[in-house]
């Protein structure tokens, strides 16, 4: 009754913006020529940037040149133009990503925009810059599909890595598609591990950690998913770095530790030495008081994987909106930072 924008239903059409993504993509590459490219920067912020750091995880070990993701209002000093500067906004107005157009603009990048609309439209149209438009009317962090996929399949398509993604993402179509119907708000909690996710944070801090390179970048949207979708405070943090300073926080002081709840998102693809430290690490958490979950990811592909988990922490976090009865979609707080920065 509280998701009155109807995030739940932008949740559960993942697949099918997959599926969307996948098709208007395959049409845009069919008149982009870019070659001599020797690195790719992916600029954006918030639910328009998160896609591309998925990308930058998942082609990590296969990427033939360097690919990194930028938030801020300047690209890095090497970017020129033998950088591809792929520009992400949902709404075509984020102060800091137009700002990052102009400056690749400014360093004669090679540029390729993907939004609704906006000011960043106007102007690559204007600059004769190529422009794939996604459809309008969804929060930009229920947009992922089509930040995520538009990205991955441009750097296929440039040769960045070795081709044939078709079948990852129908694999992850599969498994978000199975994930739906198990945690659709039909049903009920004790079956739903969505709705159990979201009862295990209520009125508690919610830590999510992940492994570098696996779930490092779902562990981040978790968080970002609890802060934006449910109005609370969360915090993410990553194996191994975590266990060479987080790690001695848990020696602190027992009311404070007490109000945390800790999930351990885990992979089959996490390294062998990382598991082991997530073992060491939960055990010496439970010793010290502090309550630790473990979620595993399901489905056979890397992708697939993924997006389970995605799917998971994006309806817990709706179901968690629901216990604080806060509308999951609007972000109050971002707008009057915004009005007061205008
Ligand atoms: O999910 C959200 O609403 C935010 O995180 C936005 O993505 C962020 O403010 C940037 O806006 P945009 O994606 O329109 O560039």
């Amino acid at each position: 009754k509280i998701d009155k924008s109807g995030m739940i239903e932008a949740i559960k059409n993942m697949p099918e913006h997959f599926e969307e993504a996948k098709r208007l993509t395959e049409e845009f590459m069919k008149g982009i020529r870019i070659r001599n490219i020797l690195n790719v920067v992916i600029t954006g912020l918030g639910g328009s940037a998160i896609g591309g750091d998925l990308v930058r995880m998942f082609i990590a070990p296969k990427a033939t040149i360097p690919v990194i993701v930028n938030r801020d209002y300047f690209l890095p000093a090497f970017a020129d133009q033998n950088t591809l500067v792929i520009v992400s906004s949902y709404s075509g107005n984020t102060e800091e990503t137009l700002s990052a157009y102009d400056d690749a603009r400014l360093k004669g990048s090679r540029l390729i925009a993907i939004t609704t609309g906006g000011k960043l439209k106007e102007k690559a149209l204007e600059d004769g810059i190529p422009v794939l438009t996604i459809p309008p009317g969804l929060s930009p962090r229920a947009a992922l599909g089509y930040s995520f996929i538009p990205l991955l399949i441009i750097i296929e398509r440039l040769g960045i890595i070795p081709g044939g993604v078709s079948r990852e993402i129908e694999d992850a179509i599969k498994i978000m598609k199975e994930a739906r119907e198990r945690f659709s708000p039909e049903v009920p909690e004790a079956e739903n591990p969505a709705k159990g996710l979201a009862r295990q944070f209520h009125k508690k801090l919610p830590i999510i950690y992940g492994s570098s390179g696996t779930t490092e970048i779902i562990a981040m949207r978790w968080k970002g998913q609890i802060n934006e979708n449910s109005k609370a405070p969360a915090y993410f943090n990553i194996f191994p770095e975590l266990n060479h300073n987080e790690i001695v926080g848990w020696d602190g002081p027992k009311e404070i530790l007490k109000g945390f709840q800790v999930v351990i998102l885990r992979d089959e693809g996490d390294y062998e030495r990382v598991q082991k430290r997530i073992e060491i690490t939960r055990e010496i958490i439970n010793d010290k008081g502090g309550e630790v979950l473990e979620v595993w990811s399901e489905g056979g592909t890397c992708l697939a994987r993924m997006f389970y988990l995605i799917m998971l922490g994006d309806f817990a976090s709706v179901y968690l909106a629901a216990l604080y009865k806060k509308d999951p979609t609007p972000v109050n707080l971002i707008d009057l930072l915004k009005k007061r920065l205008s």
